[in-house]
């Protein structure tokens, strides 16, 4: 059904139908689009428009569609152009011609832009949901692992040995992040843009306001033109989500990378793993290539909508019809994706065999002979020369410098005297690192109650929001 055509002689060429229609995708917005809808019945009712059995008519009426759209039982037609105008046809088809009153003061300007911003809050919460569900994974393999000891690395290169723990928890501080961005996200686009109508606000919405509080909104939009033409709140919630997506990527990285028989560091369970049509022999970590490719499409749903809003003059253009299939995208692949990747994590096996095997290669202690004769006193420029020196001594004798002895040492710098040999080991690298942030066993225990800490309140916030918001879908 369209909702114009009274100054038109004929309808819209087959072209035009097939370009204009929407509601294949913005059907996703039925639900919010009904809980506006009876917001906006509210204010009807205020300005005497619509008699209170009337209110009570079309109350119903729209009450049974919501019904019917969850359950399936009411969806659009062929005719349809958009996710409004089918409900509007749904409503009139159930109660008749009064149906129509409900467009009223309102237009689809102002209405799309509140029934996306309602679908977004929803769905951002639901993602948070599972990025702390991530979390809460992370932290318990850390937790697991936090004994074992690893070679980190810079430049791909062997660096210092760490505790695996420690790398496992990185992660999760990537992830609490995330669901900080969510919570700011929440904060600065709480307003809502309904009653801005069609660009000048409305003579047929009386209380603005009233209608934000009914939807759980903390209050309206300043400016009518800007609420109906602003999708920042668009392009922030696709950065949040990109971001989530290259967090996952970087992890999904490290899971292939871990999972090669060159290094055989992590096995992935069958149950997150795929095999191949030909190699029988063959289990791939598919989960985690996933998790890396889809930060594609991620990153180029942001660039999508960025790029859309460029130039864009203000006032209600089509264009603005281009914002949703990217968010839509993102969504439903973070949806998919990240109850995956919790999976694919918390049933992981870590090998702490393979990672120690190579955790001295690649002379990983020399900062520990520099370090020493830091504390020695000796400037840490010339301690740095000494311990490259100790290296291109162990190149020269084909060993690791933990295999160097110590009269060699003290050949090279007088201070580094015997008892360097007691310090120069995987264990005695990780357990110097005491500061807060640093790779010890204690300090990682700290940084794991920090974040199951800011875990569980995230999570608590995540869970009143969502409880608030079903509520007030369900009203
Ligand atoms: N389907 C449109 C959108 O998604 C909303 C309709 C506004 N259309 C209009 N011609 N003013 O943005």
């Amino acid at each position: 059904m369209a909702l114009w055509g009274g100054r038109f002689s004929q309808g819209p060429d087959e072209s035009v139908a097939a370009l204009s229609r929407s509601v294949e995708f913005d059907w996703r917005l039925a639900p919010y689009d009904v809980r506006v809808n009876l917001a906006h019945l509210q204010g009807l009712e205020l300005l005497g428009v619509l008699q209170s059995e009337e209110v009570e008519v079309v109350r119903n009426g729209l009450r049974q569609l919501f019904k019917e759209i969850l359950s399936g039982a009411f969806s659009y037609n062929d005719q349809d152009e958009d996710v409004h105008s089918a409900i509007e046809r749904g409503l009139v088809e159930k109660i008749g011609s009064v149906g129509g009153s409900i467009r009223t003061g309102r237009s689809r300007n102002d209405l799309v832009v509140t029934d996306f911003k309602l679908y977004l809050i929803d769905h951002l919460l639901e993602i948070s949901q599972e990025v702390s569900a991530l979390i809460s994974a992370l932290v318990t393999q850390a937790e697991a692992n936090i004994d074992a000891v690893a070679p980190g690395f810079t430049h791909l290169q062997h660096a210092q040995p760490i505790n695996f723990g420690h790398e496992l928890a990185k992660h999760a501080h990537g992830f609490l992040r995330d669901l900080d961005r969510v919570g700011d996200w929440l904060e600065r686009n709480s307003l809502s843009p309904f009653g801005a109508s069609a660009l000048a606000g409305s003579a047929l919405v009386p209380e603005p306001e009233l209608i934000a509080q009914e939807l759980g909104f903390v209050g309206v939009m300043a400016n009518s033109i800007d609420a109906t033409s602003d999708r920042d709140f668009v392009g922030e919630a696709l950065f949040v989500l990109a971001t989530i997506g290259v967090h996952l990527s970087r992890l999904g990285e490290e899971f292939t990378l871990w999972n090669t028989s060159e290094f055989g560091w992590v096995e992935i369970s069958d149950a997150f793993s795929t095999g191949s049509s030909i190699m029988p022999q063959k289990k791939n970590p598919d989960i985690a290539e996933l998790a890396r490719g889809k930060s594609g499409r991620l990153v180029g749903n942001l660039v999508t909508m960025l790029t859309v809003m460029k130039g864009l003059p203000y006032g209600y253009n089509r264009d603005l019809q281009e914002d949703k299939e990217p968010v839509f995208d993102s969504v439903e692949t973070l949806l998919t994706l990240l109850p995956a990747v919790t999976g694919m994590v918390a049933t992981a096996k870590f090998h702490r065999d393979r990672m120690a095997s190579g955790v001295l290669d690649g002379h990983s202690l020399a900062t520990e002979v520099a370090d020493y004769l830091a504390r020695k006193g000796v400037p840490f420029a010339l301690a740095h020369e000494a311990a490259g020196s100790c290296v291109r001594k162990c190149e020269e004798l084909g060993i690791g410098l933990h295999e160097l002895d110590a009269e060699s040492f003290a050949k090279i710098h007088p201070l580094l005297t015997s008892d360097l040999l007691g310090f120069l080991t995987a264990h005695g690298a990780i357990s110097s690192r005491t500061s807060s942030l640093g790779t010890s066993i204690p300090s990682l225990q700290g940084q794991l109650a920090e974040v199951v800490r800011e875990n569980a309140s995230a999570s608590r916030w995540i869970s009143s929001e969502r409880d608030r918001f079903s509520g007030m879908m369900n009203q």
